[in-house]
């Protein structure tokens, strides 16, 4: 495969082909998204949560962010990778910005990145995008400031938030961003956002008329142990269980000695081919 070009995905909105984007964090979970047809792959920094057990995506850091991204750059080699930039690391200034993104591109390999906020990244987003880094905004529930939210709420409630969001994404299109993550905005809000911008709005808990969805890997598979089923997840298989049973059988069969059974073993007299084993 090869991978999709900012031009290509810009287009898809203008065709009217819905854009499927899918987290990966490492080598399996990237060649499998790629051998599934994702269209682009998000190095979401909710690797914090899912991959390295923090409770907020704050503690991040570049270089967490760019060793992930390195690993799924070799499983997907024929993918778009979009790396996210973690929290506080375009928030510095443009000449700070640039060169954090600029490691994300070029010592992890992504082909572009992505970061939370509105209106005032303009001058951010201007520096990468002269400077050959293409952008995707995130707007509405923006993990990076709970903090400063008081809790994963959704966004676009009331008139003033709408306005915002509408204002926001406009200010985002015009400093030039290829794309804008929409994350838990009301459904007639990331209708009104959607119809607003030539550039596709790719929505996670934003309904039906987004241009496009994403959704976090661990989630739609529940990998992992308590994973929350969340209302706009939609969730394709459980791997959690499934691997939980397998290492208890594993375990199991270690205790009461099942395994190894002779056939896993290697015997002298054994046929060279045989004993090639791998
Ligand atoms: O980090 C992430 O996975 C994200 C998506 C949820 C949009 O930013
Ligand atoms: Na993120």
């Amino acid at each position: 495969t090869k991978a999709l070009t900012v031009p290509k995905i810009k287009a898809m909105k203008q065709a009217g082909k819905p854009i499927a984007m899918l987290t990966a964090y490492d080598y399996p979970s990237a060649r499998l998204a790629e051998e599934a047809g994702v269209d682009i792959i998000l190095v979401g920094d909710s690797l914090g949560n899912v991959v390295l057990g923090y409770d907020t995506t704050v503690p991040v850091t570049l270089e967490d962010m760019i060793y992930h991204t390195r690993a799924v750059v070799r499983g997907a080699p024929g993918t778009m990778i979009v790396t996210d930039m973690p929290f506080a690391t375009y928030r510095l200034g443009p000449e700070e910005t640039l060169r954090n993104a600029a490691r994300i591109m070029r010592e992890g390999g992504a082909h572009a990145v992505k970061m939370e906020g509105g209106a005032d990244l303009a001058e951010e987003i201007r520096r990468l995008t002269a400077s050959g880094i293409p952008v995707i905004g995130h707007l509405g529930l923006t993990p990076q400031s709970v903090h400063q939210i008081g809790g994963y709420k959704v966004q676009g409630k009331d008139s003033n938030d709408a306005e915002r969001l509408l204002s926001d994404a406009k200010a985002l299109e015009q400093a030039g961003v290829f794309g804008i993550v929409l994350e838990l905005v009301t459904e007639p809000v990331a209708a009104a956002v959607t119809k607003s911008v030539q550039v596709p709005t790719i929505g996670i808990g934003a309904g039906q008329n987004c241009d496009g969805q994403v959704l976090v890997y661990h989630d739609i598979l529940r990998y992992g142990s308590g994973i929350r089923d969340k209302r706009f997840v939609k969730t394709y298989a459980d791997v959690g269980e499934t691997i939980r049973n397998a290492i208890t059988s594993y375990v199991e069969d270690v205790k009461t000695k099942a395994f190894p059974e002779a056939k896993h073993g290697f015997p002298l007299d054994d046929s060279p081919s045989k004993a090639e084993a791998l």
